[in-house]
């Protein structure tokens, strides 16, 4: 936040900033989704809803996500959510209470770490790292429970490092979580984007529908990030109390957002596959850039669109930390990074490329030109 902050106040000074900060699709919203919207207003579809999501919209999300994954779930299984983030607040609210233990592999979305503590309970890190590109294990996952674990966060692909756990290793963290009766949360917001396997949902699972939470969002998948759509799949009892604790914080997520999010999940598919193609193609860029520079080392990112390269080869002459070497590259190149230690490692930045070649080009050449000046 502060350097997006400090980012900002440049760019108002009249500064060319290079922005590879933003956690969002560069993508316009499809047309035919901002048409559903336009429809949603024009036909007064505008006053409250239900407190879960119209039915329309919870049959279409179950439906997308028979479709896509080969999961059952039925509406009542299924809560329509103020974005992704707002489905990890809820669950963690009614399924976690102080005392418990949630497991959080490192590097984390910094919401993880806050939703668990605002819940009063305590994170548990797994420690990923780099050489073994961050990949996650089942054995991992075994040796961090607790007779207090509660919870399992699993992210895959991984903001911010990129990394896709294997459907074999994630198949074991369920079968580790459910035989001790631990909730496994999956957060699927960036499941489509996969550069080398098939879109997967540890959902599909026989018998996983117990124990396992679903997270998803429309955000990064249909470029939606500003409409605030997001859903929840679990066991109906878990819906139930969730749609208690939203009846008396937001309401309905926005009515005529929810109508968009129809068009999203029932409509064409393919910006999906072009936003993708993309991201690929950028992916191999900031790979090859990245890797080029000396002394940075990068676990190729395998899905979302965030590169995470160590950059501790220039902490040095006041460079210490991740959040200064961000500040300082913000302040003599104009390019913002996040720095790493919002994600829980102090070695690396996250670049999203979810921006323009051209931008990409020219921050990448100032990112080089820095990191040379101090190694
Ligand atoms: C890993 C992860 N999960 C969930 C979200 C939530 O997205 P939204 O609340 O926009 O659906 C984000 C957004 O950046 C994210 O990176």
């Amino acid at each position: 936040m502060k350097v997006a902050a400090d980012a900002d106040k440049l760019r108002r000074e009249g500064l060319d900033v290079v922005d590879f900060g933003a956690g969002e699709p560069d993508f316009p919203t499809p047309d035919n989704i901002k048409k559903a919207a336009i429809a949603a207003i024009d036909g007064n579809f505008t006053k409250y809803t239900n407190t879960a999501g119209t039915p329309e919209l919870k049959q279409a999300i179950c439906d997308r996500h028979s479709s896509d994954f080969g999961t059952k779930y039925a509406p009542n299984e299924c809560m329509v959510n103020v974005g992704g983030k707002h489905a990890i607040f809820n669950l963690m609210q009614v399924l976690v209470d102080p005392g418990d233990d949630v497991i959080v592999p490192v590097p984390f979305w910094v919401t993880y770490k806050d939703v668990v503590n605002f819940a009063g309970a305590r994170c548990v890190f797994v420690e990923t790292d780099e050489q073994g590109g961050f990949q996650l294990t089942a054995a991992m996952i075994e040796q961090a429970i607790t007779p207090k674990t509660k919870m399992v966060i699993i992210n895959s692909p991984s903001n911010p490092s990129g990394a896709v756990l294997s459907r074999d290793e994630f198949e074991r963290i369920y079968r580790i979580t459910s035989r001790r009766g631990i909730w496994l949360l999956t957060d699927e917001c960036y499941c489509k984007f996969l550069y080398a396997s098939d879109p997967f949902s540890i959902a599909s699972m026989p018998g996983a529908k117990e124990s396992v939470l679903v997270a998803g969002s429309l955000s990064k998948t249909y470029a939606m990030t500003g409409w605030r759509i997001g859903f929840t799949l679990a066991p109906t009892a878990v819906i139930g109390a969730a749609t208690k604790l939203q009846s008396h914080c937001t309401s309905n997520p926005t009515s005529i957002a929810q109508k968009a999010g129809v068009e999203a999940l029932r409509g064409p598919q393919d910006s999906v596959g072009v936003m993708l193609a993309e991201y690929r193609n950028r992916r191999d860029y900031v790979v090859n850039r990245l890797r080029g520079i000396t002394g940075v080392t990068l676990a190729e990112p395998q899905g979302a669109f965030y590169a995470y390269p160590n950059v501790s080869v220039a902490y040095r002459n006041g460079i210490g930390s991740s959040l200064q070497f961000a500040e300082k590259l913000l302040a003599e190149q104009y390019v913002a990074v996040v720095p790493g230690e919002a994600f829980g490692t102090n070695d690396h930045v996250r670049i999203s490329y979810a921006t323009s070649m051209h931008e990409l080009q020219r921050g990448l050449d100032r990112l080089e030109t820095f990191i040379k000046q101090r190694s």
